[in-house]
């Protein structure tokens, strides 16, 4: 199958471009270290590279073969989902390669080369985590077979995506959405707008989510073992069959027999809801 890996062309980033990455590696660095979990904070070493600026996928790519058997490699935006299931469960980790303009520093449509490798390339050094990945891309090759991506879709959202851990008593963000968005990051963990739900992955997968604000629900993993373990253990296809037969969960929802660490107000979707 064609993979769509382009290259990186990383000699014709302009000055500008690298400093983009500067401004917002330096922001979300200082954000982070009270903020994100320990293994993300130990990851994030493997982006400081020899060379300033937006990393060279050659260089990062050698560090996570080394660490994990990873590497990371540019695709043109967006790609079809069988690809990018069949690049993870390789271990191949798929990154935009542009960067965004200064007027869209905060907010961004699609993916760049930030989120996608500021957010996504610490964790893929975690062993653990690294196993996840490769396991989902294979998951969701399966989940083509049953028609099923849109509910295996909600699993990545949710975990990968906007995902949070427990730290002893409190929580701390790993998810790539939250860790590459200086407001995000704050909301996810400060704010009292959204709810905070144990993870659950039956749940998940019926629970809708918004791709255009802050999430209205972020589910809360143990550790990445969980998560894998999990993972691994669950037998999809008759999973994804006994799903069909239950209605979605709308965003902001909460069930009887979820287990909530914050019910959220909701304040924030609600005076979005009203402008
Ligand atoms: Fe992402």
């Amino acid at each position: 199958m064609k993979e769509w890996i382009i290259p990186q062309d990383w000699h014709s980033y302009s000055e500008a471009e690298h400093a983009m990455w500067d401004t917002l590696f330096a922001r979300q660095v200082a954000l982070l270290s009270d903020r994100a979990a320990p293994a993300f904070l130990e990851g994030l070493e493997v982006l400081r590279m020899s060379k300033p600026g937006i990393p060279d996928f050659t260089e990062l790519s050698q560090r996570l073969q080394a660490a994990t058997g990873w590497s990371v490699v540019a695709v043109p935006g967006l790609i079809p989902e069988e690809v990018f299931f069949e690049n993870l469960a390789n271990r191949r980790f798929v990154a935009g390669r542009f960067i965004r303009k200064p007027e869209q520093i905060d907010y961004l449509e699609e993916p760049d080369v930030f989120h996608d490798v500021f957010g996504h390339a610490p964790l893929l050094v975690h062993p653990v985590f690294a196993d996840y990945m490769q396991a989902y891309g294979r998951g969701g090759l399966r989940s083509m077979q049953y028609g099923s991506i849109r509910r295996l879709a909600r699993l990545y959202w949710y975990t990968v995506e906007f995902g949070l851990i427990r730290d002893g008593a409190g929580l701390k963000l790993y998810g790539a959405g939250i860790a590459s968005s200086a407001s995000e990051s704050r909301f996810a963990l400060d704010s009292d707008s959204p709810n905070r739900l144990q993870f659950d992955l039956r749940r998940i997968m019926r629970t809708e989510y918004r791709i255009d604000d802050f999430q209205q629900n972020y589910f809360v993993i143990d550790s990445f073992e969980q998560l894998l373990r999990e993972t691994l253990d669950t037998d999809f296809g008759p999973l994804y069959a006994e799903l069909e037969a239950l209605p979605d969960i709308g965003v902001g929802v909460i069930l009887a027999g979820d287990r909530v660490l914050n019910r959220g107000t909701q304040s924030h979707a609600a005076g979005r809801r009203k402008s």
